[in-house]
């Protein structure tokens, strides 16, 4: 029971202080979750390596799509932040460029499960255009 209170003690204040740095600090997060799985099934395809693991990747970018329109609250433009103005000024097509990457996520996870290249190849260049085509409107890299 202490160590629980204990526990319980730590959490409080950070609680307290979850605010836009925070949020900001976990998008990073969820942002490079999605780079390693991407970059894991890159180099799985180019190399030919660990092939079971590709599905693993697949579904993991599709757990990652489920959270990450969540990761873009008001208020979480910090000074560090590369997101531009136009995440929250132009919220319908930050929409869509984010409906772009769930559907690509879902297909490559899809195409994943077919063990075909011929699906498998289209499906990460339409994953990763979604990145991109994001990255082009929304993002400015410090
Ligand atoms: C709908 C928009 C959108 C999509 C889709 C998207 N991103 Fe991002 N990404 C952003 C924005 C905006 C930022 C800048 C966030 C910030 O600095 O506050 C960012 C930042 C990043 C960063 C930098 C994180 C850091 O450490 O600062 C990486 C890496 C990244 N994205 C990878 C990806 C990959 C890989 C994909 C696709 C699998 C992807 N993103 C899909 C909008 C998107």
């Amino acid at each position: 029971m202490k160590v629980f209170l204990l526990m319980i003690a730590c959490f409080v204040p950070m609680v307290a202080l979850a605010d836009g740095e925070a949020e900001y600090k976990y998008r990073e997060g969820i942002m490079n979750s999605a780079k390693g799985h991407i970059s894991s099934m890159g180099a799985i395809l180019k190399g030919q390596v660990h092939m079971d693991n590709l599905q693993i990747h697949a579904d993991g970018m599709v757990d990652v799509a489920g959270i990450m329109p969540d990761v873009f609250p008001a208020g979480s433009q910090t000074a560090k932040s590369e997101a531009l103005d136009a995440v929250w000024d132009d919220a319908a097509a930050f929409k869509e460029a984010m409906d772009k990457f769930v559907s690509a996520s879902n297909g490559m996870a899809a195409a994943a499960k077919t063990g075909e290249m011929g699906e498998i190849g289209p499906a990460i260049q339409a994953l990763g255009g979604s990145c991109k085509g994001c990255h082009d409107d929304f993002r400015q890299e410090h």
